[in-house]
């Protein structure tokens, strides 16, 4: 009897450790970068380490609303990829933990800053410029003329042919809502988004629809990363890439590791390996054209150069911080968004 009840307890402390075990071996991944580009991720690291991935693509302010939705029962344990500017919200809210990678070596010094500028709890894995693609057939077929600044897509007779993302939803389009605020001041910036919304066909819920879209000549002028509209060029698509005359913002994407997550060595491991140079040169598989945050990662010549563009100082600071991207959301939602077109 008393043996059997020792057996009895062996087995039920073997199926805990067993379910610890299976525990560390999972990541549920939180991912806001081109759909393949995630999978790219989640498979590699699966490959790479033995533990299982659960991977979810969502837009970057959607991936920060469910974070912040989820925060007193969290079901992530990385969020990798998207804009930086909610990973900053994120970690001024305390939705994120801090995490010093043994990598930050390899990085550039953008990437170190945006880690710094949030106590560690972010951290910078890619860049790239914002600008706009067009579908060269599209525009020549509606005798439409070349744009070349942002400026140019107030011009009446791009009516209906202008698409962009949802800033609440998007990276992307709250990128470009705080650049254009930033290059033309407040005032101006929303006489603009004023202007520019009675152009717009729709507003969707991810960064890169619009130029998806467009490739697919469902639309003509799609505002997004300039490195998302490469991507549709280089696939054989009637895309052409601008980059606006009067200057244009940038995202310093990033990955933070979710506060009381589940499975937070198998988030460290992840965080790591993410950094390093041969993971993040990856993304060329994929024709994801940022430029990488580790130094020694491979970079291709058909991604946007940085250095000649034209780019503001993009002031991450005030634009990534709570108080601010509530402002402004708020702001298009009740004075742009609710204008009839
Ligand atoms: C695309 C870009 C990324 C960017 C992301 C933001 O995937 O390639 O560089 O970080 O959009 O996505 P979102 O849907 O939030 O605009």
């Amino acid at each position: 009897m008393i043996k059997n009840k020792t057996f009895l307890a062996g087995l039920a402390l073997s199926a805990l450790f067993a379910g610890q075990a299976a525990a560390a071996d999972k990541l549920t991944l939180y991912c806001s970068a081109q759909e393949d580009w995630c999978q790219v991720m989640a498979t590699g690291f699966e490959e790479a380490t033995g533990i299982k991935v659960s991977m979810t693509r969502k837009s970057s302010g959607e991936t920060f609303a469910q974070i912040k939705a989820e925060a007193s029962n969290p079901k992530g344990d990385v969020w990798w990829g998207g804009t930086g500017d909610p990973h900053l919200q994120a970690a001024e809210e305390g939705l994120t933990e801090p995490y010093e990678s043994g990598m930050r070596g390899e990085l550039n010094g953008w990437a170190i800053s945006q880690a710094e500028s949030a106590g560690n709890k972010t951290i910078g894995i890619y860049s790239g410029a914002l600008g706009y693609g067009y579908n060269e057939d599209i525009l020549k077929a509606n005798n439409l003329p070349v744009p070349a600044c942002w400026k140019d897509l107030l011009k009446p007779e791009y009516k209906g042919h202008v698409q962009m993302a949802n800033p609440n939803s998007s990276g992307t389009a709250y990128t470009t809502l705080a650049t254009i605020v930033q290059l033309f001041g407040e005032d101006e910036g929303f006489e603009f988004m004023k202007g520019l919304h009675k152009n717009i066909n729709q507003y969707t819920k991810s960064g890169s629809a619009p130029i998806k879209a467009a490739a697919r000549g469902e639309n003509t002028i799609g505002i997004v990363f300039m490195h998302d509209a490469v991507k549709q060029a280089v696939s054989g698509f009637p895309i052409k890439v601008v980059a606006p005359c009067e200057g244009t913002g940038y995202e310093i994407g990033s990955m933070s590791i979710i506060k009381d997550g589940r499975n937070p060595e198998s988030a460290k491991k992840f965080y790591d390996w993410a950094l390093s140079a041969d993971v993040q040169s990856r993304a060329l598989e994929v024709k994801a054209f940022q430029v990488p945050s580790n130094q020694g990662a491979k970079t291709s010549p058909k991604a946007p150069d940085l250095a000649s563009i034209k780019l503001i100082d993009y002031d991450f600071k005030t634009y990534g911080s709570s108080d601010e991207r509530k402002r402004l959301l708020k702001k298009w939602d009740d004075e742009v968004k609710s204008l009839p077109q």
